[in-house]
C-alpha cells in the first residue's frame, strides 16, 4: 500500500491533505516520495525554524536523547531550567511552565488569568476577552477562546466564560470590560490563522492600558508570532507591548512538540504547587532542541529575518498584490482563488499556505537567499 493510502484507512480524517507524501527534507528543501524536490515555504506552518533536519539543530536533539531523554516533571534536568533561565533573560519575563503545544500554553495562560482575578477580585471575574477572527487552539478551552463560530459547530459547550471584540475598536473592548467581571485580555499580534491580519501599534497600545487600568491580565499569544518569526524574539518587543502573560510554541522546539506560557512579575506566582502540571512539559530533547534554537538567534539572525521579509513584501508589491503580517509572517491577497494559486505552486515546486482567503508564507527563518528569490518568483508567476 501507498503512504497515502495506508494514512487515508487508518489515520482520523480531520486534515484536508495535498496529494504529496514528504520523505526527507534539508534545511528549507524537501522532497516527495517521486524524488520531486520542493522549496518549502511553511515550515510546517511555522514550526521549523532553521527548515528541515538542520545538522546543529539534529546534533543537539540527538546528543541529549542520547544522555537522558525524559525523567518526569519530579526532577530537575538541567536542558528545562537552562531555557527557563535564556527565556527568562531574553525577555524579560520571571517564570515559565512548559507544556507540549499553543492550545495547552494558551490553557495556561486562561488559568493564570483566572486565579489572579480570584484572588485579586474575586471569582466571578472569570471572563477572558479575544477577538474575532482569532486562532487559540482546537482543545475545548483554547476553541472557545477563538473568535470565529466555525471552529465551535457541533462541539458545544465550550469552556465557559469568554467574550469577543472587534480587532482595532478600542470603545467595544473598553464597554466590555466595563459590563463584564473580566479577568484578562488574550491576542495575537498578527492573526495568523485569521488571514494574517496584523493589529495596529496604537490599537495594541490601547489595549495594554486598558488592561493596566483595570488590573487586568494582558495577555499575548505569540504561538505563530514568536520565536523570531516576525524578526524580533516575540513580535510585543517591536510593537512596544509589556504583556503580563506570553504564550508561545511552534517553531520554540524548531520542530519537537514544546509550548511555554510565560509570566511576568505580577503573576510569576500564581500558580502553586498542584495548580498545573504536564507529563512531558519542559522535557529534556525539547528542551535541548529549544535552547539550540534560541541560541542561534542573535539580533544578526534577527535582522536578516526582517530583510528577507521585506524582501518578499517589496517584490510582491511591485507585482501589483496587497501584503500583510510581520517578518516571515507574510500573507497575501490573491485575485484569483487561494486553491488554485497553492496548486501552480506545487506544480512548480513551491509549497505554501493558505489563511482565510489569503495565501500565507511562513517559510525558514534560515532560508537561504536563492531559494528565496525562486520561491518568490515562482508564486507570482502562480498568482499572476
Ligand atoms: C496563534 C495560535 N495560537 C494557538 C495555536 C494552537 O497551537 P497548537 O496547534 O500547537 O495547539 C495556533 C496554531 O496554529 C496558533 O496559530
Amino acid at each position: 500500500m501507498s503512504i497515502k493510502s495506508t494514512d487515508n484507512q487508518y489515520v482520523a480524517h480531520t486534515y484536508k491533505r495535498f496529494d504529496i507524501s514528504i520523505v526527507k527534507g534539508e534545511g528549507a528543501l524537501c522532497w516527495d516520495d517521486s524524488g520531486k524536490e520542493y522549496i518549502d515555504m511553511t515550515s510546517g506552518i511555522g514550526v521549523n525554524s532553521f527548515g528541515y533536519s538542520d545538522p546543529v539543530w539534529a546534533d543537539a536533539v540527538a546528543e541529549q536523547a542520547k544522555l537522558l531523554q525524559h525523567t518526569s516533571n519530579l526532577y530537575y534536568t538541567a536542558p528545562c531550567a537552562e531555557l527557563a533561565e535564556i527565556l527568562c533573560t531574553r525577555t524579560g519575563m520571571s517564570k515559565v511552565f512548559f507544556g507540549n503545544s499553543g492550545a495547552e500554553a494558551n490553557e495556561c495562560a486562561v488559568k493564570v488569568a483566572r486565579k489572579y482575578a480570584a484572588e485579586h477580585k474575586g471569582e466571578e471575574y472569570y471572563n477572558i476577552i479575544t477577538f474575532n477572527k482569532s486562532f487559540h487552539g482546537r482543545t475545548l478551552t483554547t476553541l472557545a477562546a477563538t473568535g470565529q463560530d466555525g471552529f465551535h459547530h457541533l462541539f458545544t459547550p465550550l469552556t465557559e466564560g469568554f467574550l469577543y471584540s472587534d480587532a482595532e475598536d478600542i470603545e467595544g473592548l473598553e464597554k466590555l470590560v466595563r459590563d463584564n467581571k473580566v479577568a484578562g485580555v488574550l491576542l495575537e499580534t498578527v492573526q495568523g490563522e485569521g488571514g494574517v491580519n496584523l493589529m495596529s501599534t496604537e490599537f495594541l497600545q490601547a489595549v495594554e492600558k486598558l488592561c493596566r487600568d483595570n488590573d487586568i491580565l494582558f495577555m499575548i499569544d505569540e504561538v505563530q508570532t514568536g520565536n523570531g518569526r516576525t524578526g524580533s524574539l516575540y513580535s510585543y518587543r517591536q510593537l512596544g507591548l509589556h504583556p503580563d502573560v506570553v504564550s508561545t510554541a511552534k517553531g520554540l522546539a524548531g520542530g519537537l512538540p514544546m509550548g511555554a506560557c510565560l509570566m511576568n512579575e505580577k503573576c510569576a506566582d500564581v500558580l502553586s504547587y498542584g495548580d498545573h502540571g504536564s507529563t512531558f512539559g519542559g522535557n529534556p530533547v525539547c528542551a535541548a532542541a529549544a535552547i539550540s534554537v534560541l541560541n542561534r538567534m542573535d539580533d544578526a539572525f534577527l535582522a536578516e529575518v526582517k530583510k528577507k521579509g521585506d524582501y518578499i513584501r517589496e517584490k510582491l508589491t511591485e507585482a501589483g498584490y496587497a501584503v500583510s503580517g510581520l517578518g516571515l509572517m507574510v500573507g497575501i491577497t490573491t485575485e484569483k482563488p487561494v486553491s488554485e494559486v497553492l496548486s501552480k505552486c506545487i506544480e512548480n515546486g513551491v509549497l505554501c499556505l493558505s489563511a482565510k482567503e489569503k495565501l500565507r508564507l511562513l517559510p525558514p527563518l534560515n532560508i537561504a537567499w536563492d531559494q528565496l528569490e525562486k520561491a518568490v518568483a515562482v508564486i507570482i508567476e502562480a498568482l499572476n
